[in-house]
């Protein structure tokens, strides 16, 4: 009887669940055609051919405000990657996306019949928009050339072969919940390098490549004027005045974006296919207080240790709930003119806005200096003889640990002011805006993007953790199973070792030639030398019959990955397929040091699974 309710229960909650996700009567198209239109009430979408992106009409959660867009049908949040309209939003009712028969113009209208957008084929032959498997949607002529495509026109996301070109830019979002256009691009300067700025109605200001370095410095040519970026389908963005980077997933077969953020920074995402979760693979700054403006005008970026934003001592924010807004003052400027008084902010600085410079100069000198009414404070630095950089604005503050020097604020003295709660310890600091994105410290260059990876597999393992768990292996092991073991055991470990490339055996069979080229052997397993389809040189480790339980595959995965962290040598993926167990690496060509070290390793990480203290020992390295 208790079982019967349970069931019964547990299938009604399943069919739930699914009516959630399926809602009720979407249609879906593969072209719209001429003279054809979508409402925005009619529930009907244009998917790619192989379905991995949809076109219509997209609402924020919990918002009544429509955009039509682009986005990835198979990630959780289905990941918007362009919109038509992403300043304007339209109504909830009555707006419509149509191809018009008169002109074969893609038109979309709101509630009231104002046009919103429209593409600019005025007069063409234009006979249907198709969405094409990159994402693309474009409208065609009977012939099928392609007349317009969003690809021409990116919003804050390229795709793979989406090419970036001189004229065009990537603009990031102002907000959470909104797609209206932010203060931060990603453009080819006219230098010809690609870079982001900061580009807002008061100031612009360039922030990568570091703005202290020559194009050189930064690896960069001004040289080629071609002016193309572009992110292949193997994680590799390629650029024109030669920068690359590649995902750290390198390969094929990988939904990727290169997205430019709400906090400036510029990140290639992998989609995680099993839980359709996107984790960071590469980004271009590596510390979030790098980038220019993220606490607007007045603003300090602090390390606390993650990072905020605070006001300049005697500024407060203008808008309590938009950092692009900035901080203004608490005092009249006039009173600057007068009586003022200097507060020391150490190991800050402004960036730009200097009216002067002067080396040589002392801390006195540069005081006296900053009494010129367009003087807001200034910068000193400690080297040498000590440096003087007088400030017209205080833009972009951050504080920076290895910065030799202070920076020394201008106020009125009569104001009360302490300093910023940073400088402290205590507890008077605003939330940044990008809380969860935790970007390391400038002595841990490669680190904190695999945290911040970790951040995002492990919160997804708590939260698919709660539903899967209690979901699925409740309902199965209470009802429908006699046996042990879920199935979803395997699942929990797939999702941790999600950062790495799956492969296949045939795949890994063939790039090692049916491991022929032995490299050394281990107590777990042999290596073999091997070339992947994308012609990296890889070494695969054949893991013995001690590695055929899960449990200790899934293990030695994870503790693989941790020292991955370490960079000793770089882990690429792995293949669990029947009783086959095989982890791929990166073959590092100095064999006589690397293969003591490889075997080394490998004994070490045993030792650890083995004994019970993996947890423990974890982070410890072999000795060079
Ligand atoms: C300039 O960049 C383009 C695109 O990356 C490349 O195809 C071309 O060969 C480059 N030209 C020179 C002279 O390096
Ligand atoms: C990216 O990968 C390609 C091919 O494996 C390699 O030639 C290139 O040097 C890599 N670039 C970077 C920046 O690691
Ligand atoms: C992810 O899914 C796509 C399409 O379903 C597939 O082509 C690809 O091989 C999958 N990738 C991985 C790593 O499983
Ligand atoms: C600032 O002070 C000046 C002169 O004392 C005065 O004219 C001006 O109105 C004041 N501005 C504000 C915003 O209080
Ligand atoms: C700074 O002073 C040192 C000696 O005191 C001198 O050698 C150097 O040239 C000066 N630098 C500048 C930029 O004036
Ligand atoms: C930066 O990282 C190093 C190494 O982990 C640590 O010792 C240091 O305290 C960190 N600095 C800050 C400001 O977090």
């Amino acid at each position: 009887m208790r079982n019967l309710t349970l069931k019964f229960l547990y299938l009604l909650f399943l069919a739930i669940t699914l009516s959630l996700f399926n809602s009720a009567n979407s249609k879906s198209m593969l072209r719209l055609k001429r003279g054809a239109s979508i409402s925005v009430e009619g529930n009907t979408f244009i998917t790619s051919p192989d379905n991995s992106f949809t076109c219509g009409f997209y609402a924020m959660p919990g918002s009544k405000a429509y955009w039509f867009a682009i986005w990835f049908t198979n990630s959780k949040d289905k990941t918007v990657v362009w919109t038509a309209n992403r300043d304007r939003p339209v109504n909830s009712q009555g707006s419509r996306i149509s191809i018009q028969g008169a002109d074969g113009t893609m038109v979309l209208t709101d509630v009231d019949g104002n046009i919103i957008w429209q593409t600019d084929t005025r007069k063409s032959d234009v006979s249907a928009a198709e969405l094409l498997n990159t994402g693309n949607l474009v409208l065609k002529n009977p012939r099928g050339d392609i007349l317009w495509q969003s690809f021409e026109v990116p919003t804050d996301t390229l795709l793979p072969s989406q090419i970036l070109t001189k004229e065009k830019r990537l603009t990031s979002s102002a907000r959470k919940g909104s797609f209206a256009s932010g203060y931060f691009n990603l453009y080819f300067g006219s230098d010809n390098v690609l870079s982001l700025i900061y580009d807002s109605p008061d100031t612009s200001s360039l922030y990568w490549p570091n703005p202290e370095y020559d194009v050189y410095t930064s690896g960069r040519t001004n040289y080629n004027g071609s002016r193309s970026a572009v992110l292949d389908d193997t994680g590799l963005l390629r650029s024109s005045d030669h920068f690359h980077a590649n995902a750290s997933d390198k390969g094929f077969g990988i939904k990727r974006r290169l997205t430019i953020d709400q906090d400036g920074n510029l990140r290639i995402y992998s989609l995680i296919n099993s839980t359709g979760l996107w984790v960071i693979t590469w980004q271009a700054l590596s510390q979030a207080c790098l980038v220019h403006g993220v606490c607007g005008t007045n603003g300090i970026c602090v390390y606390a240790p993650t990072p905020k934003c605070i006001c300049t001592p005697g500024y407060e924010m203008k808008d309590p709930s938009d950092w692009n807004a900035g901080c203004k003052p608490t005092f009249n400027n006039s009173l600057l003119n007068s009586q003022v008084k200097f507060l020391e902010l150490s190991q800050t600085d402004y960036f730009g806005s200097d009216l002067y410079y002067k080396p040589n100069f002392t801390l006195e000198a540069c005081r006296e200096l900053c009494r010129n009414s367009l003087c807001k404070g200034f910068t000193y630095r400690t080297w040498g003889n000590g440096h003087c950089y007088v400030k017209s604005d205080l833009f972009h503050g951050h504080m920076s640990p290895d910065f030799p020097g202070s920076v020394y604020i201008k106020l009125p003295r009569s104001l009360q002011v302490s300093k910023p709660s940073i400088f402290h310890g205590s507890s008077t600091i605003c939330e940044s805006r990008e809380a969860e994105i935790l970007v390391g410290n400038s002595s841990m260059y490669d680190i904190p993007r695999r945290t911040a990876r970790w951040g995002y597999i492990y919160s997804f393992c708590g939260a698919l953790g709660v539903i899967e768990l209690l979901f699925i292996v409740l309902g199965w092991w209470f009802l429908f199973t006699k046996h042990g073991v879920p199935a979803s055991v395997e699942d929990g470990y797939r999702m941790i070792s999600n950062q790495f490339r799956r492969f296949n055996y045939a795949e890994l069979k063939k790039a090692t030639n049916n491991f022929r080229e032995e490299l050394g052997r281990g107590g777990s397993g042999v290596v073999y030398k091997g070339v992947l389809a994308d012609d990296r040189v890889v070494a695969v480790k054949r893991l013995g019959d001690v590695f055929q339980g899960q449990e200790e595959f899934w293990a030695e995965m994870t503790t693989v990955g941790k020292i991955n962290h370490i960079n000793l040598v770089r882990m690429w993926g792995f293949c669990s397929e029947g009783r086959h167990r095989l982890l791929v690496y990166e073959y590092v060509d100095n064999m006589s040091l690397d293969k003591h070290l490889f075997r080394l390793k490998f004994s070490r990480m045993e030792t650890k699974i083995f004994s019970g203290s993996r947890y423990s020992q974890r982070f410890s390295l072999p000795p060079p």
